[in-house]
């Protein structure tokens, strides 16, 4: 694509093209069926939270699409290059797709707020509606066995993505997962890299 096209086309559309050429470069069965199922929800638009970093339109794609690059450039570095050795398919599948559990998951609502003039006015703001009640990593794990066959090494790393974030009664198990699989502690890393340092909260 020429850089006049893309300017054409804006930042919204060439993001959802390069999420979407990664993940047809996943050879495996029911790759195009996700792709369809994905082009049918919300997901392009999403934001990835309500309140916190990328609260806004696109918001998850554009998470999905940093903690790729950042997970990608980590992996090809010490101590993950010493320790890590996972195919360009697994990269793409547990960064693009480890948030997939927000799919049709927030909704817009509408509050009323005081203007600079101390006007009341109409805002809109984002707010959860949770159809799927699975979980997190565990509900992101069951959307893409939907489609696709995961291995164990991508299982375990987006099940516990969040990491440390989780409930403190699982650190044990959590420790445990990071010892058998630091792909999982790189994705979560990436993924607070991702949130903290590049995104922003509107
Ligand atoms: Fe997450």
């Amino acid at each position: 694509m020429c850089a006049f096209e893309r300017s054409e086309k804006g930042m919204d559309f060439i993001m959802k093209e390069e999420f979407i050429n990664l993940l047809r470069n996943v050879k495996r069965d029911g790759i195009e069926k996700l792709i369809t199922y994905l082009e049918k929800t919300d997901f392009f638009k999403a934001p990835a939270s309500t309140r916190f970093h990328g609260n806004h339109e696109q918001g998850l794609l554009e998470h999905s699409l940093n903690v790729y690059k950042l997970l990608y450039m980590k992996l090809k570095q010490k101590p993950y290059s010493d320790l890590i050795n996972v195919s360009d398919e697994t990269i793409i599948i547990i960064s693009l797709l480890h948030d997939i559990c927000k799919t049709n998951y927030y909704t817009v609502e509408m509050r009323n707020k005081k203007n600079e003039d101390g006007m009341w006015v109409k805002e809109p703001y984002y707010t959860i509606n949770d159809t799927i009640p699975y979980g997190h990593g565990e509900k992101s794990v069951m959307m893409i066995s939907n489609f696709i066959k995961l291995t164990m090494e991508e299982m375990y790393a987006i099940r516990w993505h969040m990491g440390l974030s989780e409930p403190k009664e699982l650190y044990n198990t959590i420790s445990l997962v990071f010892e058998k699989y630091p792909l999982a502690l790189a994705l979560h890393e990436a993924d607070l890299e991702a949130t903290y340092l590049y995104e922003e909260r509107s």
